[in-house]
């Protein structure tokens, strides 16, 4: 398999196809995911089994932490009938430890499941994984600085839930737009959709690259690099607040320099929000939003837009898998 065709476009159709990247997806496509959503929202709300993918088992291999992907895919799994094969610290505890690649892991696990959930530690990592697996999907959860797509999906999902509609929106990102791997899909979906505007609040060396903010020019999304919370818009429909990304920094001076530059507080939201909007993190947190905020009812970030997480994951589970 190529990478293209690892890349290649759902074109309204799931079934089998790796998810590695927001590039892969339509507008229509990303439609039809949430079509799905309530199905699976109501069979989870009504402890209801779903049987979409009874009889397969998928194996969940994490090179890096992780607490919502892990568990909310372990769930989603579960809840469709599915088995799991979870492998936490390859690096250790398989034989990875021994020396094997990336590629050889995946055929091996290839020989036990249907479906490989792979978190990993290099952008590129998670197309080299679809790459192995012949027959198989792989769902990429997060490549080191590259992709996130399933939590777009679902940030995506919470945007329309909120406002009907992903176009003509103004968001407005804030912190590690460099080394965060869900702005990078968030950006790439809402460029899909005609007259969106993001604002974007960085610390200088983690803004978004030149070349991606090029690409989604040309899409015609506005983008607008902001300096200071003074010039976050009065306008803005969702706030999308992020963690500087420590793991990715090469010393902790420079990290700890950067990684309070923009804290969210509730004084904050008070002079620079308004009625409408939403406040959105994909979590973790790190000291970056002030405990305060979350019992704002605008704040989506330890409520719906995680719960949204494990209703996209059944739907696309179901959709690339079910029968
Ligand atoms: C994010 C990730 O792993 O990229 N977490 C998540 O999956 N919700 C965000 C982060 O780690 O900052």
């Amino acid at each position: 398999m190529s990478i293209e065709k690892n890349n290649e476009t759902i074109n309204g159709n799931f079934k089998g196809k790796n998810i590695l990247s927001l590039n892969q997806f339509t507008p229509q496509d990303i439609g039809i995911v949430f079509q799905e959503a309530p199905r699976m929202r109501a069979a989870v709300e009504n402890r209801q089994q779903l049987i979409d993918l009874k009889g397969q088992v998928v194996t969940l291999l994490f090179y890096e932490p992780s607490s919502r992907t892990y568990g909310s895919f372990t769930s989603a799994i579960q809840r469709l009938d599915g088995g799991i094969i979870p492998v936490h610290n390859p690096e250790t505890t398989t034989s990875i430890a021994k020396g094997e690649t990336l590629e050889d892991t995946i055929k091996t696990f290839e020989c036990w499941s249907d479906g490989i959930v792979i978190r990993s530690r290099m952008p590129g990592d998670a197309v080299r994984a679809a790459d192995a697996a012949l027959y198989i999907p792989v769902f990429n959860a997060g490549d080191g600085i590259g992709e996130h797509p399933t939590q777009s999906l679902y940030d995506l999902y919470t945007l329309q839930e909120q406002f009907n509609r992903l176009n003509h929106l103004t968001g407005v990102i804030v912190g590690d737009l460099l080394n965060g791997r869900t702005i990078h899909s968030l950006v790439k979906g809402l460029s899909l959709y005609r007259g969106n505007t993001v604002y974007s609040l960085a610390p200088e060396r983690l803004r978004l690259p030149q070349n991606e903010i090029t690409e989604l020019t040309q899409r015609g999304m506005k983008f607008i690099e902001i300096d200071t919370v003074n010039d976050i818009p009065a306008q803005a429909d969702f706030w999308y607040w992020t963690r500087v990304q420590k793991e990715r920094f090469s010393s902790s001076e420079e990290y700890e320099q950067v990684k309070y530059q923009f804290v969210l507080t509730p004084k904050l939201v008070q002079a620079y929000g308004n009625k409408h909007m939403i406040i959105m993190h994909p979590l973790p947190r790190a000291g970056e939003i002030e405990l305060g905020v979350d019992t704002d009812p605008r704040s989506v970030y330890l409520r719906r837009q995680m719960r949204n997480g494990l209703y996209i994951r059944m739907a696309l589970l179901s959709l690339v898998m079910g029968k």
